[in-house]
C-alpha cells in the first residue's frame, strides 16, 4: 500500500498531537511494509507569519498532490484583531474548500474506562457511539454575501444551500448508518428557516432510497439537550456546517474531552483529516496536549485512505488497551488516574499497537 501524506502541523498544540499521530502511521507502515511518506506544510497561523498567508501555494499544491491531508490544529490568540478572511481559520477553510470533501465525520464514542472524566453521570454516556455527519462546505461559512460595515453598524452573513448540497452529503450518513445501528437523526431548524425546510425536504426524499435505515428529524435546540440527556439514543447524526460545528464540540462532553475527538472529511478530490479540538495556545509546548484525538484521526487515515480497517481498529484497541492500563493525559485525568505527556500517552499507544501487530502477524506465521 502506497500513501503520500501532506502533514500540516499548524499552531498551538497543533505540531506536537500532529508528531504522534505520525508515528502511529509509520509504526504502522513499517509492520505492514507500506509505503507511506510524510511531506510537512505550513497552515494557519505560522504561515500567516512566515509567508504572510494562512494557506500558502506551496501547501496548497503539495496537499492537492497528496493521497491524503493530516492537519494538526490552526488559530493563535495573536491574529485575534484581524478579519476572518485574513485569519489562520481561513487558511483551514480554503483547504477545505480547495480538497473538496463535503461531509466531515465526527464519531463520539463513550470509552468505558473514561466514564468518570465527563461531567455527566456514567448511566449516562454508557453506550454512547455517535457518529456525526457535519456538512463541511456550505451554510454560513460559505455563503455570500457576507461583510461588516463599520461604519453604517451592519453585517451579514448567508445561510445557503442547495438541493444537491444536502443531497450529497445525506446519501453519506444514510451509507453510513447502513454499517451500523441503521439510524440517522437530520438536525434543522426547519420551524424557522427555510434553508432548514429545505434541508428536512431533501432528507426526506434521500431517505426513501434507504428504507432499512429509519429517519428521525430534530430540531437543533432541542437536539442539544436530548444529546446531553439521551446519548446512546443516536447512531449518524446529520447536520449542517454550523449546527455539526457546534454539537459536536458538545459531544465531546460526552467522551470527557474534547481532545479525544477524531474527524474526517470525505466526498473531495483529496481526504482531510483533523482532530476536533484546536490549538489550545494556553498549553501549547507544554506537553499537556492530548494526542488521542490525532491518533484517532490516523486510525481513520488507514480506515478511509489506505483501506486497511484491521489497522485501524488495531489503533483504536491500543487506545482503548492504554485507558483500561489508567493511562491518562491531564484533560481526562481523574483521581487515582496516572498523568502522562503528550510524547508519553503516544509511546503507550504506539507499543499497545507494536504487541498487538506483532500478536496478529506470528498469528499468521503458524
Ligand atoms: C472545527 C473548528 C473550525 C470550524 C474552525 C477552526 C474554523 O472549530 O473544525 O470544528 O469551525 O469548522
Ligand atoms: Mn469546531
Amino acid at each position: 500500500m502506497r500513501l503520500k501524506i501532506a502533514v500540516l502541523a499548524g499552531d498551538g498544540i497543533g505540531p506536537e498531537v500532529t508528531r504522534e499521530a505520525v508515528n502511529i502511521l509509520k509504526a504502522v507502515a513499517e509492520l505492514g511494509s507500506h509505503d507511506f511518506t510524510f511531506h510537512e506544510g505550513l497552515i494557519g497561523g505560522i504561515a500567516i507569519t512566515t509567508h504572510g498567508s494562512p494557506l500558502p501555494t506551496a501547501t496548497l499544491d503539495m496537499a492537492l498532490e497528496s493521497d491524503a491531508v493530516l492537519l494538526g490544529a490552526v488559530g493563535d490568540n495573536k491574529f485575534n484583531a484581524l478579519p476572518p478572511d485574513k485569519r489562520p481559520e481561513a487558511g483551514l477553510l480554503q483547504i477545505r474548500q480547495a480538497l473538496g470533501g463535503y461531509a466531515n465525520l465526527r464519531p463520539s464514542i463513550a470509552y468505558k474506562p473514561l466514564a468518570g472524566s465527563s461531567p455527566l453521570r456514567p448511566e449516562v454516556t454508557e453506550g454512547t457511539d455517535m457518529l456525526f455527519v457535519r456538512e463541511l462546505l456550505g451554510g454560513l461559512y460559505f455563503g455570500a454575501p457576507r461583510w461588516w460595515n463599520r461604519e453604517t453598524g451592519e453585517s451579514i452573513n448567508t445561510m445557503r444551500y442547495t438541493k444537491a448540497e444536502v443531497t450529497r452529503v445525506a446519501r453519506v450518513a444514510f451509507e453510513l448508518a447502513r454499517g451500523r445501528r441503521k439510524k440517522v437523526t437530520s438536525v434543522d431548524k426547519a420551524n424557522v428557516l427555510e434553508v432548514s425546510q429545505l434541508w428536512r425536504d431533501t432528507v426526506t426524499e434521500v431517505g426513501k432510497e434507504y428504507p432499512d435505515v429509519t429517519l428521525e428529524h430534530q430540531l437543533v435546540d432541542s437536539m442539544a439537550m436530548h444529546i446531553m440527556n439521551t446519548p446512546r439514543n443516536f447512531d449518524v447524526v446529520l447536520t449542517e456546517n454550523l449546527f455539526g460545528d457546534i454539537l459536536s464540540d458538545e459531544a465531546g462532553v460526552i467522551t470527557g474531552s474534547l481532545g479525544m475527538l477524531p474527524s474526517a472529511t470525505i466526498g473531495g478530490a483529496v481526504n482531510l483529516y483533523e482532530p476536533v479540538h484546536g490549538s489550545a495556545p494556553d498549553i501549547a509546548g507544554q506537553g499537556k496536549a492530548n494526542p488521542l484525538g490525532a491518533i484517532l484521526t490516523a486510525a481513520m487515515v488507514l480506515r478511509h485512505s489506505a483501506n486497511l480497517e484491521a489497522d485501524a481498529t488495531a489503533v483504536e484497541q491500543a487506545v482503548r488497551k492504554v485507558l483500561d492500563a489508567g493511562y491518562r493525559t491531564a484533560d481526562i485525568a481523574r483521581g487515582s488516574s496516572q498523568v502522562v505527556s503528550t510524547q508519553e500517552m503516544g509511546k503507550l499507544v504506539h507499543q499497545a499497537l507494536v504487541e498487538d501487530i506483532d500478536r496478529r502477524q506470528s498469528m499468521h506465521a503458524v
